[in-house]
């Protein structure tokens, strides 16, 4: 793993911390535009106000092959808005916007909005939800689905084509509200799908 920022320093740092608590793991820091070439997934997880900039400085390192797996939300606080609202985007959605950025050849797949950044970080948090990955590109969707499998009580669930992650990328300002209200970091669950939907091969047309 290779992690991004604008900032080397910062981006050695935070794989420092990484290693310290997964010592096996294999992990460095680069500047964003070094850490793209040669990964096979690059994951864009920014503040949507930073997508357009940050794309801008990356794009040029992408090459044809390689997956934008997009976490972004266009929340109004971006705009100063509350967090429980989003920004209408004029390609439809933050993904949408991305992959108009990015070379031919490089598909994005868009998904992680109703995953908790909090329960990510903390490795003794039991996962039991569901994670909607949407993406034009079967291959890179799948490639994603495998990535998110690996994270145990994860399950990817096929929502669709890209163009579905302007409902994907909205459920997040819903859920914001939710954990507001119920005090928790709530996610999703599709109910009435059994096992794991994507090895079953019921992905939906
Ligand atoms: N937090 C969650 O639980 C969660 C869940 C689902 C989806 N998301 C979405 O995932 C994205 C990232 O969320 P986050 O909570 O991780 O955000 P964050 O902590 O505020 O920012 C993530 C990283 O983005 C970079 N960044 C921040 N401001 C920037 C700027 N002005 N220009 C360029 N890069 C900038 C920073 O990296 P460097 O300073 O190292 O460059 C920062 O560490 C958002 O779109 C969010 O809506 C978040």
């Amino acid at each position: 793993v290779v992690i991004g920022s604008r900032d080397p320093t910062r981006a050695a740092d935070a794989a420092e911390q990484i290693a310290a608590t997964i010592p096996e793991a294999g992990v460095s820091g680069l500047a964003n535009a070094e850490a793209v070439p040669g990964a096979g997934i690059v994951a864009l997880c920014v503040p949507f106000e930073s997508q357009v900039p940050t794309l801008q400085s990356v794009a040029p390192s992408f090459q044809p092959g390689q997956v934008l797996l997009d976490a972004t939300v266009p929340l109004a606080t971006a705009a100063g808005g509350r967090p429980t609202r989003v920004l209408g985007v004029w390609q439809g959605s933050a993904a949408e916007q991305a992959q108009e950025m990015l070379p031919p050849g490089v598909s994005v797949v868009s998904a992680l909005h109703t995953v908790a950044a909090s329960h990510l970080r903390d490795l003794e948090h039991v996962f039991d939800e569901d994670v909607l990955v949407t993406g034009d590109d079967d291959d890179a969707k799948r490639q994603v689905a495998e990535l998110i499998s690996r994270i145990p009580g994860l399950r990817p669930v096929d929502a669709g084509r890209l163009e579905m992650a302007r409902i994907t990328e909205q459920l997040t300002a819903l859920m914001i509200g939710i954990n507001i209200r119920y005090r928790v970091a709530a996610g999703v669950r599709i109910a009435g799908l059994k096992g794991q939907p994507w090895a079953l091969g019921t992905r939906p047309a």
